[in-house]
């Protein structure tokens, strides 16, 4: 098949561009390179263009006939969306409103979009299935949540088949393929732990130890980026036979705390990790743990790079060639 990437020159989406040419699928990224990096497009075309200028798209759909679209683009930063909510909304929603229409001119008919755990909210169990109520705290997972309540409304009136694939913490990279975590400003914790090792970044700084969790700071349930590449593959087989939108939730359902992975960051690279411990970073729920099972019986995904020091191996290997 031809698969429109959106948002292909970025973390998530250049491990979906690999993934799929490595299934033997044919790739057009389309990219407004605002937070993504040319050098990550290397599986097929770059048609530069923004879906805020939705006539700048019609260009991605007319070389080659598009048989589906993978959608990736967003601005992503939790904190920032709080300041500033109108672009979030404006790029995250409006922008994926342009994509829709612009696969409804051009007849496409099957999305996997990249959604987000961001959607639940504070979580109410500690294993979130895809039953857990879906109340966003901030404008990020707003913005996620709205896109996924068009997909709904956009099956029913259009038919428009899709899947909603949301991350638990995407880690990890694909060192051999030169691809990996590189973002500007970096949040996350595992770049943020190994750039402070690496000196390429400042020392790390631990956003709470007071959290209610067996060591006190916070526990996440962290995914390898090259699992959720393969998920998406799996969600766009599912389509074929599977019409209407679904959502999966997509973790390995397993917590690790912040000072595990940096026992582990420190396992992988022989060396110690300093750290300054701060006070909680506003909006942080203490626990967050993914239940994949519907993701594992409905899609048959397994994760192979479930172990964390896989995980920071990988994302380490990339960190110190640091291609981009
Ligand atoms: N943390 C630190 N120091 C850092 C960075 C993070 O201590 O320099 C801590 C955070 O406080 C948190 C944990 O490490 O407890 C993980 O933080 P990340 O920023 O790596 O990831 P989040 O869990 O905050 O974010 C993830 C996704 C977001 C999504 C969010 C939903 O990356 O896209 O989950 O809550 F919105």
């Amino acid at each position: 098949m031809h698969i429109l990437v959106c948002g292909g020159a970025g973390y998530i989406g250049s491990h979906a561009a690999l993934a799929l040419h490595r299934a033997g699928h044919r790739v057009t990224v389309l990219d407004n390179l605002s937070t993504g990096h040319a050098e990550a497009v290397r599986w097929g075309p770059l048609v530069q263009a923004d879906l805020l200028n939705p006539e700048s798209l019609d260009a991605a759909f007319t070389a080659e006939p598009v048989d589906a679209v993978m959608h990736f683009c967003a601005l992503s930063l939790v904190g920032d969306s709080v300041r500033e909510p109108y672009d979030y909304y404006r790029n995250n929603v409006t922008g994926s409103l342009n994509l829709l229409q612009a696969m409804r001119r051009h007849q496409v008919d099957k999305l996997v979009f990249s959604s987000t755990a961001a959607v639940f909210g504070h979580p109410q169990s500690d294993l979130i299935d895809e039953q857990h109520p879906t109340q966003p705290i901030n404008p990020y997972g707003a913005s996620k949540w709205m896109v996924e309540r068009i997909l709904q409304d956009a099956a029913a009136a259009y038919g428009l088949n899709s899947v909603a694939l949301r991350y638990f913490n995407a880690a990890g990279a694909a060192p051999d393929e030169g691809i990996g975590e590189s973002h500007q400003p970096e949040t996350h914790l595992i770049p943020n732990v190994l750039r402070g090792l690496l000196g390429t970044g400042p020392q790390l700084k631990v956003f709470g130890d007071d959290y209610p969790t067996r060591d006190g700071t916070c526990i996440r349930d962290y995914v390898h980026v090259l699992d959720l590449a393969d998920a998406h593959l799996r969600a766009l087989t599912y389509l074929a036979s599977n019409p209407g939108h679904h959502v999966f939730n997509l973790g390995n359902g397993e917590g690790f705390s912040v000072r595990e992975v940096i026992a582990a960051a420190e396992r992988v690279s022989g060396q110690t990790v300093p750290f300054a411990m701060e006070s909680r970073r506003e909006g942080d729920p203490a626990v967050l743990v993914a239940s994949s099972e519907r993701a594992r019986k409905e899609l048959g995904w397994a994760p192979s790079r479930a172990s964390l020091d896989q995980i920071i191996g990988d994302a380490w290997a990339w960190h110190r060639a640091q291609p981009f």
